[in-house]
């Protein structure tokens, strides 16, 4: 029997269709401003994919902040154990998850059996997530593209040292006005984001295979920095930002047969 699970994140929300493991759907769309509205069109965008009605899915896990404006869903479970969850059956090696969201950022550590063992959320503060570097990418007039585009060796980093976004912002409208170049600002905006994701990985420890999830993991740039910083290998799946959705429907699965 088919099986759903949905994620509704700060910023997207994502919407994931299982047959027997098997993918019949994926979606991923904007939460917007009301996070019920969105989670009733990925589902019904889903459906739509899969060629089901909605009286065909066996059970529904929603997970994410926005999990409890699901009014459909059959069970609520923590955003932790469905990303552990879908980045253990995309990599059975998985160890420990980085997942940097709109708001959030964790890291999750699993057992070999994939059980989470222990985990670390950044405080109510959105440095270190994409809400920060958004919000800086504002600041410099330019997109996501750019500030995922690795830079040189060669390029400077500008020291950016505050850990608030309001006041990096202020130092990131200073730098443009002083003349350096967007370039090193990009970098320095960058690493500020790799520092803060190190200091909140050390509290849980970092064990290989390291599997980042979530959108920022598309920003390439910050994962190339990661894993310089931290001296791994990072594993990024092809849709980093449905990984949640994908755990919640796999806990649907388990739900459906019990
Ligand atoms: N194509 C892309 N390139 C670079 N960065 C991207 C891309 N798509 C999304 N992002 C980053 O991903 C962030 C959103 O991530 P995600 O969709 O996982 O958040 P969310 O699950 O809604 O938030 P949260 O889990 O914190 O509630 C954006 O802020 C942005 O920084
Ligand atoms: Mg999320």
């Amino acid at each position: 029997m088919p099986v759903a699970g949905i994620d509704i994140g700060s910023l997207s929300t994502e919407v994931v269709i299982l047959k027997k493991e098997e993918m019949l759907a994926q979606v991923i769309i904007p939460t917007g401003a009301n996070s019920k509205l969105a989670a009733e069109k990925a589902m019904k965008e889903a459906l739509e994919k899969s060629g089901l009605s909605f009286n065909e899915l066996g059970y529904i896990v929603a997970t994410g902040y926005g999990r409890v404006s699901v009014p459909f869903a059959n069970k609520k479970v923590t955003e932790i154990s469905c990303h552990g969850k879908g980045a253990f059956f995309l990599h059975p090696g998985v160890r420990t998850v980085i997942d940097i969201g709109g708001q959030d950022s964790k890291v999750i550590r699993l057992s070999p059996q994939g059980k989470v063992i222990d985990f670390v959320m950044n405080e109510k503060c959105a440095a270190g997530t994409g809400r920060f570097l958004e919000v800086m990418a504002h600041a410099l007039e330019t997109d996501l593209e750019e500030m995922s585009r690795p830079s040189a060796p060669s390029v400077k980093t500008a020291n950016i040292s505050s850990m608030c976004t309001v006041f990096a912002e202020s130092e990131v409208v200073s730098l443009v006005a002083e003349g350096h170049p967007r370039e090193e600002i990009i970098k320095g905006i960058i690493y500020s984001v790799v520092e803060r994701t190190i200091s909140l990985a050390r509290r849980v420890g970092v064990e290989e295979e390291l599997m980042m999830t979530g959108g920022v993991a598309k920003n390439i740039a910050l994962r190339e920095a990661l894993e310089k910083s931290l001296g791994i290998k990072i594993t990024v799946p092809d849709e980093p930002q449905a990984v949640g959705a994908l755990g919640a429907a796999l806990l649907a699965a388990e739900e459906a047969v019990k």
